[in-house]
């Protein structure tokens, strides 16, 4: 084996991944109509698993097809049970090897109203939607539970519960849902989203082997983004992401995978351009600090190293 310590073994809670390469997660939108993987997703997926690294994220599958992203998206709902098992077993027939984590997601106000409901806590200038309830949001993390109990019954390894990229976990957590509301106003009450979404999951499946953890989005680079220092501000402030991630540790969570942005806003932070370098070296001074306040018992995953795969910036 390398020496290299990319090509050791690395504990992940109870489990461990061969080696410390992670895919991160891909939507590409080609789920069949009930949300289930099309051969195209599988085939997809087997290359993924014919390769050896010691993770691999499944792409954001929406934990309800009455609010989404895309129109071919992956669902985990009770329908959808049989087929990802199905879909499971088969990736393990390419390859056992590497540990098979899930990210659940729900869209809220980046779901397309064209074919969904377009949900907000507090909608973002030109965006909008329904402004949902309390009961509503009680809902959502209920069924974030469900899907967990059923990634679980199906053979996944952990879950990733999004709390990145603008999606539903970023819409509560950033500043700007400055609203008087349970999880909205003081960063104590929206953080608190987090936490509750956690124990639920963990409740659902008490199994300690199950590995939990989520995506972050450090600084997301909009006013009032996630990480930013007000409603209205855009100034980075990693204050609120380091206290989330150390509740978080104390939650239990197993791992954290760094990011950064907004792809509906600010992608050029979230999926850095060989263009512009710059902001993939931001990420690596977020994994550094995220790494300060979770090493060593949860492990820190990072992004954006896609650009550096030539061992150069420049195309
Ligand atoms: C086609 C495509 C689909 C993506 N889908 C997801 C996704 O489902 N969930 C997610 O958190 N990030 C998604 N991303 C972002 C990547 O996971 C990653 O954060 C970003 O591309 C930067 O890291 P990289 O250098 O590893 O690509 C996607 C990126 C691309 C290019």
């Amino acid at each position: 084996m390398s020496e290299n310590l990319l090509f050791t073994p690395i504990t992940i809670g109870k489990k461990i991944a061969s080696n410390r390469l992670v895919i991160n997660a891909m939507e590409c939108c080609d789920a069949d109509p009930e949300g289930n993987p099309s051969p195209r997703t599988c085939r997809r997926y087997e290359r993924l698993f014919e390769g050896e690294a010691g993770v691999i994220f499944l792409e954001a599958i929406t934990v309800t097809y009455e609010s989404r992203a895309r129109l071919n998206q992956l669902s985990i709902m009770p329908h959808n049970q049989k087929a990802l098992e199905k879909f499971t077993q088969a990736m393990r027939a390419t390859n056992p090897k590497p540990l098979f984590i899930w990210q659940l997601t729900h869209a809220g106000e980046l779901s397309n109203p064209e074919f969904s409901r377009r949900v907000s806590v507090k909608p973002l200038p030109g965006l909008g939607g329904d402004l949902l309830s309390e009961e509503e949001v009680d809902a959502i993390i209920d069924q974030f539970a469900l899907s967990a109990k059923i990634a679980y019954h199906c053979g996944a390894d952990g879950v990733d519960l999004k709390l990145c990229h603008g999606y539903f976990g970023t819409q509560v957590l950033r500043p700007y849902n400055d609203r008087s509301w349970k999880y909205g106003g003081a960063w104590e009450r929206r953080r608190q989203f987090a936490f509750d979404l956690y124990e639920r999951v963990r409740k659902a499946v008490p199994d300690p082997n199950f590995l939990v953890g989520s995506k972050v989005t450090m600084w997301e680079g909009i006013p009032g983004g996630q990480g930013c220092a007000g409603p209205d501000s855009a100034v980075m402030d990693l204050s609120e992401p380091l206290d989330l991630l150390q509740g978080l540790k104390e939650r239990g969570a197993n791992f954290i995978l760094v990011s950064a942005g907004n792809p509906s806003l600010t992608i050029a932070l979230a999926h850095s351009d060989k263009r512009i370098p710059d902001y993939a070296y931001l990420h690596h001074l977020f994994q550094r600090e995220a790494r300060k306040v979770l090493a060593p018992q949860v492990v820190t995953m990072g992004s954006a190293y896609s650009i550096f795969r030539d061992g150069k910036t420049t195309s």
